[in-house]
């Protein structure tokens, strides 16, 4: 089965907004998070959604559920945890719980605050999931990265070519990825908070999955201005 795994356990502090986490913010006609579980819906191949939200959102999650599909089946909701990996194995241990172990199962993890990830980047998901047992969204870098050790002068100028910008889904093979995070020293797990760096550091190749640069995840409020042109645009 394929599992979309959205992640919104999250409190959104840089966005600055008085009394919400960015997740549920209004863009256009509805919160944000409701844009990204319709991306799901819609998706022919998704057989379950799942949604990991902050615990003391969660009776709010399920009305908003309950106001824009009718009722709150049309996905799961699970507590987050303490950091995005934490939210991502609690719902992981849930699925477990709900369809058992299988190395069938998939699950595409997307953050909440991406509302505009496509069918196509959905779809190449899961083919990379299936084919290499990991896949993460990225596009090639517009600007040249550079790195600094200090913050104040540039150590190195990588080569543009060689350089991602990373998005979301990240997408496992689920038993791949429970093996690769119960291998893990506890102080590993506190410092690896990005499931493909769990896969990079224990020599598991994850497949990149070509991402667009509409796929903008919503942080501060500039990328809030942004995300209501891009939203704009799509009703022309
Ligand atoms: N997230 C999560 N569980 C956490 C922390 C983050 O599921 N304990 C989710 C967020 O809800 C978001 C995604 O991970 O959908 C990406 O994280 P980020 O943009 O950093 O969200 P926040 O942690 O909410 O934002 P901030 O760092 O500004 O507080």
């Amino acid at each position: 089965m394929v599992f979309a795994v959205i992640v919104a356990g999250g409190i959104g502090s840089r966005m600055k907004s008085a009394d919400i986490p960015k997740q549920f913010m209004e863009l256009g006609d509805k919160p944000i998070i409701i844009h990204t579980v319709e991306r799901f819906i819609h998706s022919e191949r998704i057989d379950r959604i799942y949604i990991g939200v902050h615990p003391e959102w969660i009776d709010y999650m399920e009305e908003l559920l309950v106001k824009h599909f009718g009722n709150s089946d049309v996905a799961v909701i699970v507590p987050g945890g303490k950091d995005r990996n934490g939210t991502v194995f609690n719902v992981i241990d849930r699925i477990e719980a709900d369809y058992g172990l299988s190395d069938e199962h998939i699950v595409l993890t997307h953050d909440a605050v991406r509302p505009f990830i496509t069918q196509k980047i959905i779809n190449e998901n899961i083919d990379a999931a299936v084919k290499y047992g990991a896949a993460g969204t990225a596009y090639n870098s517009i600007d040249t990265i550079v790195m600094s050790g200090d913050g104040e002068f540039i150590t190195s100028v990588p080569e543009r070519r060689m350089m991602y910008n990373v998005q979301t889904p990240q997408s496992f093979k689920i038993n791949l990825l429970r093996q690769l995070f119960d291998s893990l020293s506890q102080e590993e797990k506190n410092t690896l908070t990005d499931a493909c760096r769990i896969c990079t550091v224990r020599n598991q190749p994850v497949y990149i999955v070509e991402g667009d640069i509409s796929n903008i995840k919503i942080t501060t409020p500039t990328d809030f201005k942004f995300a209501q042109v891009i939203a704009d645009s799509f009703k022309e």
